[in-house]
């Protein structure tokens, strides 16, 4: 639902200067609701920027939307640190929070603690983001320990994908349900900074944001958390593999682009292109 003709540029939150973890807890506190998107390059991180977005998120999405993998398990460590690089670089107000790639947590406190280390310093992140709740609590207090802020994921966590079986909504059964609230308290306690709260019903959302202090990031999750995030490929319409039906389109890209590369391939053969004005 594109609306044109509202004026770009900041909106209330954008009034504050640079987003940190403490503005999070901020805005959550006087009801201001958090917008965060993802990014992967330097040239869209600083449109999101310059667009007054909180929070960019240096998502393991990265997988599926950019190197056409078919799950986010892939990705490595490395190339989370590339991708962050680029974006820290292009960011000057929004928070930006680099997602921990499968398997660079879950070994050892020890690994938690190098990888995310790295995602700070050459990557040049101010949080990370992990998935998982009260079995990797030590994790996050460890990290928070060592100075490094952290972002939790609970409901559709994609890295788990192979244990779930499939990318339906988590939390329906009454039991998930209570599991997904204590997750929330757990890493709340742990010292998390905010979470991301993913595919679950707009009921429980609203549970979770209600049960904790720290700011939840809906994806999915129903209007009543405290904000929200959705992959900026989605929004777009650049990414047309799949369409969750939580991401709203903003723009149809892929068919614009499309049709533009259509049209300069006629103009090429038309011989219309270059015309005397683009020519020396
Ligand atoms: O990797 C990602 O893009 C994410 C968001 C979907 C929250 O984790």
């Amino acid at each position: 639902m594109t609306d044109s003709s509202r004026t770009p540029g900041p909106r209330k939150a954008s009034e504050r200067s640079k987003i940190t973890t403490a503005s999070l807890r901020e805005m959550k506190a006087a009801g201001e609701r958090i917008a965060a998107l993802t990014a992967y390059d330097h040239l869209l991180a600083g449109i999101l920027d310059r667009a007054g977005i909180d929070v960019i998120l240096v998502g393991d999405s990265v997988a599926t939307v950019m190197q056409g993998r078919d799950t986010t398990v892939p990705v490595t460590m490395d190339q989370m640190v590339y991708h962050c690089e680029l974006v820290g670089r292009a960011t000057e107000r929004a928070l930006v929070v680099g997602d921990m790639p499968f398997l660079s947590y879950q070994v050892s406190t020890e690994d938690a603690l190098r990888n995310a280390g790295r995602l700070l310093k050459e990557g040049l992140a101010e949080a990370v983001k992990i998935e998982g709740g009260r079995q990797y609590a030590k994790t996050v207090s460890a990290l928070v320990s060592a100075g490094i802020p952290v972002m939790g994921h609970l409901g559709l966590t994609p890295q788990s994908i192979h244990q779930f079986g499939s990318y339906k909504a988590r939390g329906v059964d009454a039991e998930e349900r209570n599991r997904i609230l204590a997750d929330a308290k757990a890493l709340e306690d742990a010292g998390a900074c905010a979470m991301v709260l993913e595919k679950v019903p707009a009921e429980l959302g609203e549970s979770v944001q209600q049960a904790v202090d720290i700011p939840v990031i809906g994806i999915g999750a129903g209007p009543n958390v405290d904000g929200q995030i959705l992959v900026t490929h989605d929004l777009l319409g650049l990414f047309t593999r799949f369409r969750p039906r939580f991401a709203r389109r903003y723009l149809e890209l892929a068919d614009e682009i499309q049709g533009a590369i259509g049209r300069y391939c006629d103009d090429v053969q038309s011989g219309d292109f270059p015309s005397a004005d683009e020519s020396y």
